[in-house]
């Protein structure tokens, strides 16, 4: 019996030695000393042994079950140590690969553009004014001389609300409203910035919202020469000190007289082609003095105040200084065209 012991522990220590993982230490203590291994199964049959070899067996049973279970332990502890030098060695973070760089956005391209004719504009004094997308029919038309069922509304296919009188503004003139109000008496010199609205089929030459810059000046003795030249210092330093500016007679319901400024074509330098349709020339924006009805409805005296104000697209502008053939590109989403500007 002592002999069957000794070669059950043998067998135990050479088994226990040939485990290679954590895993499968399990496997081998419910072999050999788990409820059923073959220790506790050997401790269970000491009953059938004559009484006089009972004790003798029982210690060595009892002592080999205590060696084994110290035996484990110590395994254990080694394959664990084996566990953690194998992962040290084949999990190492390689600090020298490069890095995955964050996506960065950028300011959007009409938004560049707009800053850069904010900073012409303030060179010359104009100041940024901020006015209301949501407008009234009021400020929207009547205040700028278009009364209701006028022809000239047909300028400005409108967004009209459920709110009776209540619209998406079509252009940036309304601003001239709220600021006569704001400045009045005092003179003016402000751009207004900012979205406008109409009521549209998309194409490539019209979006449905789209960005104006507006521009007003009100004061004592301003005169179209000022109009010129400050359109013409604008054109320059948008697009070119070689630039030609012309003015041709047009007409708008709030200033008289009106103009429409065109400027040679810089994709084909005047000579003609598809963007400027063949004329050389390509329109840049409305302008004129301003009429002597809207300066009343601002609370000017058009006896001793005049004023100039024009209108421009920065789209438009956009489209002209990097030869973009389609305004449509604009607000897709598209990160491809947005990215190559
Ligand atoms: N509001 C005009 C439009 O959207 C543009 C414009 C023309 C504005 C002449 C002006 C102006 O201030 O004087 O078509």
């Amino acid at each position: 019996m002592l002999e069957y012991l000794r070669d059950l522990g043998a067998q135990a220590r050479q088994r226990l030695g040939q485990v290679r993982k954590l895993e499968e230490l399990g496997e081998w203590k419910r072999e050999y000393l788990g409820k059923k291994g073959a220790v506790s199964e050997l401790l269970r049959g000491l009953g059938g042994l004559p009484a006089e070899d009972r004790p003798l067996v029982g210690r060595a049973a009892n002592a080999l079950r205590a060696e084994l279970e110290a035996e484990l332990e110590r395994r254990e502890q080694v394959l664990q140590q084996e566990f953690v030098q194998a992962a040290l060695r084949t999990e190492r973070v390689d600090v020298t690969l490069p890095g995955r760089r964050p996506a960065v956005g950028r300011v959007h391209i009409s938004h560049r553009v707009l800053r850069r004719i904010y900073d012409i504009f303030a060179e010359m004094g104009f100041q940024v004014f901020d006015s209301p997308e949501v407008e009234t029919d009021r400020r929207n038309f009547r205040s700028l001389n278009i009364p209701p069922h006028h022809p000239a509304r047909d300028m400005w296919s409108t967004f009209y609300t459920t709110r009776e009188g209540v619209l998406l503004r079509t252009h940036t003139s309304p601003g001239q409203a709220w600021a006569m109000q704001a400045y009045c008496p005092e003179p003016i010199r402000v751009i207004l910035p900012g979205k406008c609205y109409r009521y549209e089929q998309v194409t490539a030459r019209s979006e449905f919202m789209f960005y104006q810059v507006e521009g007003l000046a009100v004061g004592e003795g301003i005169t179209m020469a000022d109009l010129k030249g400050v359109i013409i210092a604008f054109t320059r330093r948008m697009f070119g000190s070689e630039r030609q500016v012309r003015f041709r007679c047009s007409y708008f319901p709030f200033t008289e007289p009106s103009v429409e400024v065109d400027m040679d074509c810089i994709l084909c330098q005047g000579q003609g082609c598809r963007v400027c349709k063949y004329t050389g020339w390509v329109e840049i924006l409305g302008a004129g003095m301003v009429h002597p009805v809207v300066l009343r409805n601002g609370g000017y005296d058009p006896q001793h105040f005049g004023g100039f104000a024009f209108g421009m697209g920065p789209e438009r502008i956009t489209m002209l200084k990097y030869g973009i053939n389609d305004i449509r590109w604009f607000f897709s989403g598209d990160l491809r065209f947005l990215r190559s500007l």
